[in-house]
Formats: C-alpha cells, structure tokens, sequence
C-alpha cells in the first residue's frame, strides 16, 4: 500500500517532461543537494497526482504522508552513551537472526562474488558500510569460507566500539572477517578500488536521499563492480510488524527505533531514482525479495 506505484510513475513521467529529472551535478556537494531537492519535489509531484486520481489513492497518498518522519533513530543520537548504542546494535542483530534474514542477504550476495571471480580470477573484496554489530559480515564471511571462495570481507562502521566488538566477535566465532572504521561518506583511506562489491543493509532509511547517491558515487570510485542495498520494504505491514516484532526483546528505545525506521523504509521508486541520479545511467535495478527491498547498482 504505502509503494504508491501507480501514482509514482505518474509523479516521475511528469518530471522527467519537465526535465527536471534525471538532475546534472558536478561534484559530491551538487549530488547530494540536487537529490534531496528532486526526492523532495517528486513526493509533493506523487502527492498531486494522488489528489488527482482520488479514492484508494488519495487515502494510500494521505496514510504515507502521515507515516513519515525526518525523526533519527535513537541509536544515530550522538549524545547516546556507547554502551546503550551497543546494546541497540546487539538487539538488531538478534533480531535479523531471529528472522533468519542473514542466510537471506547471503544468497543474494554470493551470485555476485561468483560472478566477480569468475571475472577478475583474483580475491574478490567485499565492504560492508555501516555494519553495525556485524552479523551480516560474520555470516558472509562463514559463508565464503564453507563455499571455498576465493574472497575477502571487511565490515566497517563509524562507531569504534562496533569495530572493536566486530573483530572481537570474528576472532572468537574463528570467522575470517575483519572490521575497520570507515565513513561511508569518505572512502580516501580505503583508496580507490580498494573493492570490488559494496554492500549495506538494514541502514538506507538512515540517511537522506542526497546522502544515499553519495554513498553510491563514492561507492562507484571504490568498487570496480557493484554496489549493493538492502534494507526493509516499505509497507503497511512492516510499519506495524517491525515495531511488533522488536517489543518481543523488551527494550523500549529499541522498539521506538523499530517504529521510527519502518516510518522511514524507501520505496522501490525512490531507491531506483536515487540510483540514477548518482550513476547517471540506468545501471541499477531495484526489486522487492519480501520483506526487502533490494538495489543494485552495476558500474
Ligand atoms: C541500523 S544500523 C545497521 C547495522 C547493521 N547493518 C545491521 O543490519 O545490523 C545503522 C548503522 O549505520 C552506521 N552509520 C551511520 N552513519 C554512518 C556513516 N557515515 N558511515 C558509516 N556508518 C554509518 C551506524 O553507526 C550504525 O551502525
């Protein structure tokens, strides 16, 4: 209900005619202000067309609009103590092996490092951005290792706690995985082409649209092959069900969290618009593998 597809590629036609997208930018700085500029005009452009068609519609467009927020998560909050932080990350991670979405996020990652062996015929080199308490690294990594796969996995966040706990975690499960503080926003210390496949998940609906191209055309100076995002599906269902599903583990700032996010989720539109403004082309597809979205962007 809250993909609002129908009037959504109405929204997009009507820009595009206007030429106002796909936008053109120079530098990081134009990308990141041209994508928040158009996002924005294109839902206010949905919003219209919703009026427009009326009935479902209208009610669909009226209970997305009163769903969104610009609110951050708690644990984004830089004032929060690191250990609550931790303790937000951990509940995360048990509740993605709780829903068994790591095995999920692995076999759609695997096709990719085969694809770039059989290519390169070298160590493919995977990045996780933003990889919180690691749980997706960690399990990628077990799984290259069981597989025999000629390929590295790095997770990194900006929370040093988290790169600490990460490689702590990697060397007690004997897992060949390795964590290092990286910002999404500023890959120089990792240099170019450093890797080969980057990947998120679980943490698009965190940053702005602006941001989010960002990330990809920084992602597209380091990563020879593919870029990756997976994250919730927008939808009615998970904006009841994420915040139902994490009260189970009884931690209050975590469930406002659960709430706040699935308030947040992209819709397919919106990730693939996002991905073409920072590519430029349209290399990217986006697809829904429930209850995720899935986006991919090919350099
Ligand atoms: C919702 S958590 C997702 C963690 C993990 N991917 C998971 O699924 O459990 C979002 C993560 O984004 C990280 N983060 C926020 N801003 C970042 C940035 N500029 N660069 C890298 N990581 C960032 C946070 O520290 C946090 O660990």
């Amino acid at each position: 209900m809250l993909q609002l597809k129908t009037a959504g590629f109405k929204a997009l036609d009507n820009l595009r005619k206007k030429e106002l997208f796909p936008p053109q930018w120079q530098n990081m700085e134009e990308l990141e202000q041209v994508s928040d500029s158009v996002l924005s005009q294109f839902l206010d452009e949905r919003f219209r067309v919703s009026q427009e068609l009326g009935g479902g519609f209208l009610i669909s467009a009226l209970i997305d609009k009163a769903l969104r927020t610009r609110d951050n998560e708690l644990m984004d909050d830089r004032n929060l103590p690191v250990s609550e932080k931790l303790k937000l990350v951990r509940a995360l991670d048990r509740q993605n092996a709780m829903m068994q979405l790591y095995p999920r996020y692995v076999d759609l990652l695997i096709p990719f490092i085969r694809e770039i062996s059989e290519t390169k015929k070298r160590e493919v080199r995977v990045l996780e951005l933003a990889s919180g308490a690691g749980g997706l690294t960690l399990a990628l990594a077990e799984a290259v290792r069981q597989k025999k796969l000629h390929a590295s996995v790095t997770g990194s966040d900006i929370v040093p706690a988290y790169i600490e706990a990460g490689n702590t975690r990697a060397a007690e499960l004997g897992v060949p995985a390795s964590f290092r503080y990286l910002d999404a926003f500023d890959l120089t210390s990792a240099g170019k082409g450093a890797f080969d496949l980057v990947v998120i998940s679980q943490s698009l609906h965190h940053f702005t649209p602006g941001q989010l191209a960002v990330m990809i055309a920084l992602a597209s100076e380091n990563a020879a092959t593919a870029f990756v995002g997976i994250d919730g599906y927008r939808s009615l269902l998970l904006a009841c069900g994420v915040p139902f599903v994490a009260a189970m583990q009884g931690i209050a700032s975590f469930t406002l969290d659960g709430l706040t996010s699935a308030r947040k989720f992209y819709t397919e539109l919106e990730l693939d618009m996002i991905a073409e403004i920072a590519s430029g082309k349209k290399v990217q597809r986006v697809s829904c593998s429930w209850p995720l979205s899935v986006m991919t962007v090919r350099f």
